[in-house]
């Protein structure tokens, strides 16, 4: 039988009506308490202990998502709280269990086929750029089974594979390959420090924005010209049409706002906090190689997007995966 371990509010308030955390043997008993009313259970938050539900190969893949995305701390958690779905129609927990506002994403999926030839894409251009990757990057999903207490790091701190098209439904014309190869936690303070591996295609637009915290360093470590386009933030987080002074390579560089500046390969640019920045790779000229050395990276509370995207798409299972991206690990392992 699988467990769950399930936050139960008494007040109909979380977190802050938080006030009981127990330990569910029986799934089903969620449902019959939901059903019922006999409790104000606002959320089955199944994570962060990665319950057994993960691994059991009887429960449908698309369930598994449902519970992660009900527990994810962030800002969807809002819906969680807010939503109405207590009614039984809602829920139809022999078959999917269903959390409407949470599924019901606005943002077009991307296809796990369409995911799979991106990877395998960006496995022959870091190859060929002569950019290694650690082993685990080529590992199949299987191999991670029973590894959580030796690949916590990985999970925790997101490293791997992460294809984003910002809910565009457009990868090629907005979308990033990002490949973190090390990351910490602004929390447990175990490591200050990010690098990430990406690929941006020609005109492939990564969104306007800025960090709130992060400073980072983008490198072209090879292969075309990387155009930046930078501005810096008002006090009410718009663009300013004021010029912008940034290291280029250590040599401060004066840049007029909004001005495309090109970095060629060996070139990098170091963006500080609140200053907004869109990038992609120079049309005529081929895909770039991008590093990034950073701050810790955290998507969940340290960007922040001129306009309204999606950082991390809900995937369409149409064939099963040949790698994991990062929001995969907990279905896995
Ligand atoms: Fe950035």
């Amino acid at each position: 039988m699988v467990g769950i371990t399930a936050l139960v509010s008494r007040t109909g308030l979380l977190p802050s009506g938080i006030v009981e955390k127990v330990e569910i043997k029986q799934p089903t008993w969620v449902y019959q308490k939901l059903l019922s009313r006999q409790t104000n259970l606002c959320a089955t938050l199944c994570c962060p202990s990665y319950p057994d539900i993960y691994r059991d190969t009887k429960v449908d893949t698309k369930v598994k998502k449902d519970y992660y995305r009900a527990s994810m701390v962030s800002p969807t958690l809002l819906d969680i709280l807010n939503m109405q779905w207590l009614s039984p129609e809602m829920i139809k927990f022999d078959q999917h269990l269903k959390f409407p506002h949470l599924t019901n994403n606005s943002d077009p999926a991307m296809k796990r086929s369409e995911v799979n030839d991106i990877i395998s894409s960006a496995k022959e251009f870091f190859s060929g750029q002569k950019f290694m990757l650690p082993e685990w990057a080529h590992w199949p999903p299987e191999k991670w089974l029973g590894k959580r207490g030796i690949c916590n790091e990985i999970a925790e701190n997101k490293l791997g594979w992460d294809i984003t098209d910002f809910g565009s439904g457009d990868f090629y014309g907005v979308g990033l390959t990002l490949f973190t190869i090390r990351n910490g936690n602004w929390n447990r303070k175990d490591k200050s420090y990010c690098e990430k591996i990406m690929i941006s295609e020609e005109e492939q637009v990564t969104p306007m924005h800025f960090h709130w915290s992060k400073s980072e360093d983008i490198i072209n470590r090879g292969g075309g010209n990387l155009v930046m386009e930078l501005y810096q933030a008002t006090g009410e987080d718009h663009l300013s049409d004021s010029r912008v002074t940034v290291s280029i390579d250590g040599i401060l560089t004066g840049v007029t706002a909004g001005e495309q500046l090109v970095l060629k390969p060996g070139q990098s640019i170091c963006l500080t906090p609140r200053l907004y920045h869109r990038f992609y790779a120079q049309k005529g000229h081929g895909k770039v190689l991008i590093g990034e050395v950073s701050m810790v990276n955290d998507d969940v509370s340290d960007n922040r997007f001129y306009e309204k995207v999606g950082r991390f798409p809900d995937i369409d299972e149409d064939t099963p995966p040949v790698h994991l991206l990062v929001n995969d690990y907990p279905l896995y392992f």
